[in-house]
């Protein structure tokens, strides 16, 4: 094999096409990458997904694409790692040394702390390289998909779509239950002028329960969705979710996807009350830098 050489996607647009394809070749199963941006994980990985990247880093041995690894937003500490991608499994180990060490030579002099990987637990030998690499398991994540193509249309007293009057009943919430998000900042309007939707339910003209809805055309996402502390065990988010459904279906959105911790019970249950499916579960593991 020759030597193996590194290089940066930005250098070698012209491997966009290659590199997606490699991305694709490592589907939902026992060779799965999982995305790091969410909500395009499980999709068929498009060229344009890498342009939303931080950066692409390429192996190539001779003018074969053979690796690639893609550093994906997460926070002003934290990147998440898609990949490595590798097509021979025979040299995946020093393929993907080559990869993840320059990766942490990029993200240092970047400023970033740490890093994260969302690994397939079908996906042993993912598992075993990010160990080898000084990762961690931290808590196990679930993706659930729902079809919304024939949904029947249906009525939900006290939910709508969000207009500017109600932002900031909605950020109330979603301040309260996701702290530590940064969706509410600077505003909701500005996240809407990014594509999201935004939608609640009222109960007796108070804002008791919201969700944030991105993406369109292939699938849409549900990043949050909280009741407010005081009014949660009345099964108000069933009431929010099927609105919720509802307009999405409207839109002409072929199905509806959203990732969830494991162990938060309230929302699992939530989720396979609503007619989600269980796609996969992966492990967030996590290395210092
Ligand atoms: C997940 C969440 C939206 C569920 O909302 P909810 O309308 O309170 O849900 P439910 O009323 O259906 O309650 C869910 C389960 O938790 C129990 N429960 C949750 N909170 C409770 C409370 N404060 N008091 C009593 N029971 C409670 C319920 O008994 C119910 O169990 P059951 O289905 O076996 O009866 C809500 O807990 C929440 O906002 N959590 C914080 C944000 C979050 O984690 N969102 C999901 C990830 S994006």
């Amino acid at each position: 094999m020759p030597a193996l050489v590194l290089a940066d996607l930005d250098q070698r647009p012209e491997l966009r096409p290659a590199a997606a394809a490699l991305f694709a070749a490592c589907p939902p199963g026992h060779d799965h990458q999982v995305c790091g941006i969410p909500e395009r994980m499980g999709l068929d990985p498009q060229p344009e997904d890498l342009t939303d990247c931080l950066g692409v880093l390429l192996a190539l041995s001779g003018i074969r694409l053979v690796g690639a690894l893609a550093l994906c937003p997460y926070s002003a500490q934290q990147v998440t790692l898609w990949g490595p991608a590798i097509t021979e499994r025979a040299n995946a180990k020093p393929i993907a040394a080559k990869l993840m060490r320059e990766a942490r030579v990029a993200l240092r002099s970047a400023g970033y702390e740490s890093m994260r990987c969302l690994v397939d637990t079908r996906n042993r030998s993912a598992r075993a390289i990010l160990q080898s690499h000084g990762f961690s398991a931290w808590k196990d994540n679930h993706l659930y998909e729902r079809h919304l193509v024939r949904l029947a249309a249906s009525e939900v007293t006290g939910f709508r779509a969000a207009s500017k009057v109600d932002h900031p009943g909605i950020a109330r919430v979603l301040v309260e239950s996701f702290p530590e998000s940064d969706h509410c900042q600077p505003g909701l309007a500005t996240r809407e002028s990014e594509g999201f939707r935004h939608y609640l339910l009222e109960d007796r003209d108070r804002i008791v329960a919201a969700a944030a809805v991105d993406g369109i055309g292939r699938r849409s996402w549900l990043k949050m969705i909280a009741v407010e502390r005081q009014n949660r065990g009345r099964k108000l988010s069933r009431k929010l979710l099927s609105g919720i459904l509802a307009a999405e279906a409207k839109l002409q959105v072929r199905s509806i996807g959203l990732e969830v911790l494991a162990d938060n019970v309230e929302a699992n249950a939530l989720y396979a009350h609503s007619g989600f499916d269980r796609k996969w579960t992966a492990a967030i593991m996590t290395a210092a830098l």
